[in-house]
């Protein structure tokens, strides 16, 4: 079985969701030793993001060295995702949404004829083979009954997505208040290294 852990965070070690999402892979590769495990960092080697270059070579268009390069880097995340029976994602909020790193990743994994297509009842997911959890953290709240519920769009926009190409039901766990105080962090990263601990083996 294979699993794809894919950290975001631009934070290093001071990060809040890489603690977590390492947390859920340890977890994981301990209830199953023989999980063949890829790991990407797209803090430190990010993807570039898609230009029309990217786009008119999809075509058919020809491409230069340094394209034809950062093509296959696309195709490799594109191939990597398609393969992992196990997607583990770190996804700190940044100015309310996903950082950019990860949004560049999106843009090489949701293509058409690949994780999605189009037929006559709509856009229809073709990754929905696949378990997605995701270690979400946020410097403050957004729960429905809060002020700033409105202002997120990091956890709905990747529910979102996840759905649109097939993976209904992505697990998440939630380490919020990161910024609000040092007990507050404290708690919240407990509690998440904690739900990684009580996740369900692979
Ligand atoms: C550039 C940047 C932008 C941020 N924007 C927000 C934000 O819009 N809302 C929020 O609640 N927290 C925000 N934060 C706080 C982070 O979400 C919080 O520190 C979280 O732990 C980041 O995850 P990480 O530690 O894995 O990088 C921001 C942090 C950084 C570095």
């Amino acid at each position: 079985m294979k699993l794809l852990h894919i950290d975001s965070s631009v934070l290093g070690p001071h990060s809040v969701s890489r603690q977590v999402s390492a947390a859920i892979v340890d977890r994981l590769r301990q209830a199953s030793p023989g999980l063949d495990i890829t790991y990407r960092d797209l803090g430190t080697t990010p993807l570039s993001h898609l230009s029309g270059s990217h786009l008119a070579a999809a075509q058919g268009a020809p491409a230069q060295a340094e394209l034809a390069q950062d093509l296959a880097a696309g195709q490799a995340a594109l191939d990597e995702f398609l393969a992992a029976d196990i997607v583990v994602l770190g996804a700190p909020m940044y100015n309310f949404t996903i950082p950019s790193q990860l949004k560049a990743w999106i843009d090489r994994i949701v293509v058409a004829g690949k994780t999605f297509k189009y037929g006559p009842q709509g856009a229809e997911g073709l990754a929905g083979n696949k378990r997605v959890i995701i270690a979400i953290s946020r410097g403050g709240f957004y729960g429905a009954d809060t002020p700033a519920a409105f202002g997120e769009h990091l956890e709905t926009y990747l529910r979102w997505v996840f759905g649109f190409i097939g993976v209904k039901n992505p697990e998440f766990i939630f380490a919020d208040g990161i910024q609000i105080g040092p007990e507050y962090r404290e708690k919240a990263l407990a509690g998440a290294l904690q739900a990684a601990t009580d996740l369900r083996a692979a």
